[in-house]
Formats: structure tokens, C-alpha cells, sequence
């Protein structure tokens, strides 16, 4: 199969020296990466700006902003049959971007954000390759996850709690509850991410096969 991995966070630009950013190490798009070619799958990852190493024998693209990350996800869908959206993409952006850089002055300043293009949400309705999205969430995971599912129009959708210290963003184990579209629910118990990537491989390969 062919995958299609966006892994990382994404930066959106204030200023020649300044962005937004969030705490995405990239660590589990990259571990699933590598368990994608393991298991035999062809692999175009895109990443935004991460210290992970480079898996062997995938297609790297890398992107920093949101709208480089919608484009390079546009521009590849065509030739995957599953789409797995692991990177933490911003979910606003600086109104303006300054083009020089700004200089600190005594009074409060405040920085206007408009929302980013969601990428999930503008894959179209009929299709033939699978979506997967994640939920990084700090509360209600079950029900977030599935409002995510119907309001994103994924056929998957892998949730995990961020506000946990022990597993989740930066650290190198992961705990997360996978919901399927035919209302199936997958929970993949506290491990690294190279295992949890390997289990997560194998539900959607499975899923893919069903549909
Ligand atoms: N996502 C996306 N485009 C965006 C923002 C997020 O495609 N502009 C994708 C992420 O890659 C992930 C899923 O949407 O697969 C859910 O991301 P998450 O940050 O959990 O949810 P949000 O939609 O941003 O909602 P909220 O932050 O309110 O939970």
C-alpha cells in the first residue's frame, strides 16, 4: 500500500526572526513512518521542522508553514491509498506577517490571529484512499475523538491525551484509543511509539482492506 505520513508541528510566521509553533516533536508520524516500510508499504512522508532522524527509504517533503503542509498533502493524495494526518498542525496564524522584524517597545502590543486552512476538512467527500486523523486532547478524549470523526469526515481517528506527562507529545511512549468509523474502538495500551506505530500500521492496513 502507499502511504501518505504528515508528521511535526507546523510554524506559522510573525516576523523575519519570530513564529507560532507548538510542542509536536514529530517522533510518532515518524515512527509510524518506519513501521509503514517495515511492514512493506511504500512511504511519502511530509514533515514540518523536526530533530527526528530521517527513516530509510521514505519520500521526505519538508514544509514549515500550515499552508505548505495543505498544499503538499493536496499535491500527493492523488497517488495514496492511505492518508495518516499525525502533524500538529497550527490552528491559527499572524494576520500579517511583518516583513521587518519588530522592535520591542514599552507598551503591551497584540498580535491579530486568523484561523489556518484545516486540511483534514478540505479533503473531498468521495475518495479512494483512507483518512486517518488525530485528536490530541486534554479532556473528554471519547467524545472529542468522535465529534472529530463526523465533523472531519475521517474513516479513522487515533486520540490521546495530551495533559498526561508520561505519554504523548515530546515523550517517547504513547497511549492512544483508535475510532473507527463502523464505531469500533481499538485501544493500544501505554508502550514506545515504535510499538504503538506498528499496531497502528496493522489497524489500518486492516481498515483499508475492509473498505
Ligand atoms: N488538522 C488539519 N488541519 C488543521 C488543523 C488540524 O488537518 N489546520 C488535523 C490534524 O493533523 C489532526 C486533526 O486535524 O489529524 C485534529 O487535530 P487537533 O489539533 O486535535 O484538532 P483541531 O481540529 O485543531 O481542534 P481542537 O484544537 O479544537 O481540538
Amino acid at each position: 500500500m502507499r502511504f501518505l505520513i504528515t508528521a511535526g508541528p507546523t510554524r506559522e510566521p510573525i516576523d523575519p526572526v519570530r513564529y507560532l509553533s507548538n510542542r509536536s516533536s514529530g517522533k510518532m508520524g515518524y515512527a509510524i513512518a518506519e513501521a509503514a516500510i517495515k511492514a512493506g508499504h511504500e512511504v511519502v512522508l511530509i514533515s514540518g521542522p523536526v530533530d527526528v532522524d530521517r527513516p530509510r527509504d521514505v519520500t521526505l517533503i519538508c514544509v514549515s508553514t500550515s499552508d505548505e503542509m495543505f498544499e503538499a498533502v493536496h499535491q500527493h493524495t492523488s497517488r495514496c491509498d492511505i492518508l495518516v494526518m499525525c502533524a500538529a498542525v497550527a490552528d491559527y496564524k499572524p494576520a500579517k506577517v511583518s516583513k521587518s522584524k519588530i522592535k520591542k517597545r514599552a507598551e503591551n502590543i497584540s498580535l491579530e490571529l486568523v484561523p489556518t486552512q484545516d486540511i483534514l476538512s478540505s479533503l473531498p467527500k468521495n475518495r479512494n484512499y483512507l483518512v486517518v486523523g488525530f485528536a490530541a486532547e486534554t479532556e473528554q478524549l471519547e467524545a472529542n475523538a468522535g465529534k472529530k470523526l463526523r465533523e472531519k469526515n475521517c474513516d479513522v481517528v487515533v486520540a490521546n491525551d495530551v495533559s498526561r506527562a508520561d505519554a504523548g507529545m515530546e515523550s517517547d511512549e504513547n497511549e492512544v484509543d483508535v475510532f473507527i468509523r463502523d464505531g469500533e474502538i481499538k485501544k493500544i495500551p501505554r508502550r514506545s511509539k515504535k510499538i504503538v506505530a506498528r499496531e497502528l500500521v496493522k489497524i489500518f492496513e486492516n481498515v483499508c482492506e475492509k473498505c
